[in-house]
């Protein structure tokens, strides 16, 4: 047994994503590997809040590794800077600054670094706690949007295109034999990685991402000239967060206290309607939703979820905090978090895989 070195905490936040139960194995076997004693905060920041935790052991984090979800829990609420704590009478939410109960539960359990496994949201909550309370963070990038910058790849982000890709190989089969267009809706939030990598990957004819305004003529047009082919079907997949020129994205709801405002949804219906209504081919859209977060990691996410974590513990060690691990020309590099919170990351205009989608004659809708 290593001598005891100190304390550490690691929590997830937002979205639940394929990989996140296997950053909590490595940086648990890592933190005890080395000595330290770790905490597993439940729930996301509402655990912090609430000192809501529990120290780990190996046990704990044994046979986790495929493991979908978190065993941690997560949340995407409950910013301890703006926290919904309840409603007035009106029904306006009533927001609460909890930043003081998070350092005093830190302090409490003498913890010298917290290891926040997160997307955008709740790594930008990890470095206004660097910033505005002097709380040592190491970030872990997580999301299927891999919408992060300063890394080449988020974990959880291969599981989506893999399953997205699966989804457009089954859809078409009955595109074919029905001559049919199926239109596939992928997450991605703002960013078209999902639509683009698994378009590419399943031969989808057209591609529809945030980055690329589309115009529907376009869309009919490519579905056409496939007509006048004698292809009788057509495969289009389009990310959530599509919009045509000039137009908005299609929001599903609007969102009380949640990371994000808006919850998107529903560009696929609208695209298969308009299709239809205008070339008269049947149309159906599929909408693939949380299928793309559920389940088991591709080994892809296991590996690289297994070096997040271990490199995390690896930064505590070295003191060298308030960075993000990140993936960089096959390396995994530390970055200061300051260079990715809040900060989007989309698929570039002058993108290979765009280039490369336009070479083999597939439409982005422009
Ligand atoms: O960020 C991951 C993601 O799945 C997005 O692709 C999607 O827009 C969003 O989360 C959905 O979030 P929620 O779980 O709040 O519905």
């Amino acid at each position: 047994m290593a001598e005891k070195r100190g304390t550490l905490a690691v929590l997830t936040g937002g979205g639940d994503c394929p990989g996140l139960n296997a950053v909590i194995r490595a940086v648990v076997k890592t933190a005890v590997t080395h000595g330290y004693e770790i905490y597993g905060i439940r729930n996301g920041f509402h655990g912090l809040i609430q000192d809501d935790m529990k120290k780990m052991s190996m046990a704990d984090v044994s046979g986790i590794l495929p493991r979908g979800g978190t065993v941690l829990g997560t949340t995407n609420r409950d910013n301890p800077f703006h926290y919904a704590a309840g409603e007035d009478a009106a029904g306006n939410v009533i927001y609460e600054d909890r930043r003081d109960d998070v350092v005093r539960n830190l302090n409490a359990h003498g913890i010298e670094c917290l290891i926040v496994i997160g997307g955008d949201g709740s790594l930008k909550i990890g470095y206004d706690l660097h910033r505005f309370c002097g709380v040592n963070v190491v970030g872990v990038p997580k999301t299927i949007d891999n919408d992060l910058p300063g890394t080449e790849r988020t974990f959880g982000f291969d599981t989506a295109m893999a399953m997205a890709t699966e989804a457009l190989d089954r859809l078409h089969t009955t595109a074919e034999s029905h001559h049919r267009v199926m239109v596939l809706e992928v997450m991605g939030r703002y960013a078209g990685w999902i639509a683009l990598h698994s378009g590419l990957a399943g031969g989808a004819d057209v591609i529809l991402i945030p980055e690329i305004p589309y115009r529907i003529e376009s869309v009919i047009e490519k579905v056409k000239a496939r007509q006048a082919q004698g292809k009788q079907f057509s495969i289009i997949v389009v990310a959530e967060g599509s919009k045509p020129v000039g137009g908005k994205m299609t929001v599903a709801r609007l969102v009380k206290n949640s990371f994000e405002q808006v919850r998107l949804g529903g560009v696929g219906n609208k695209l298969a309607d308009e299709i239809e209504a205008k070339t008269g081919i049947e149309a159906r859209c599929t909408i693939l939703g949380y299928l793309q977060r559920g389940g088991s990691p591709t080994a892809f996410d296991r590996v690289l979820s297994t070096r997040y974590g271990s490199a995390a513990v690896e930064a505590c060690l070295a003191g060298a905090y308030n960075v993000m691990v990140a993936l960089s020309s096959g390396e995994i590099v530390r970055i200061p978090i300051e260079e990715v919170a809040g900060k989007p990351h989309q698929v570039p205009l002058d993108s290979d895989l765009i280039r490369a989608g336009r070479n083999l004659g597939i439409s982005f809708g422009d």
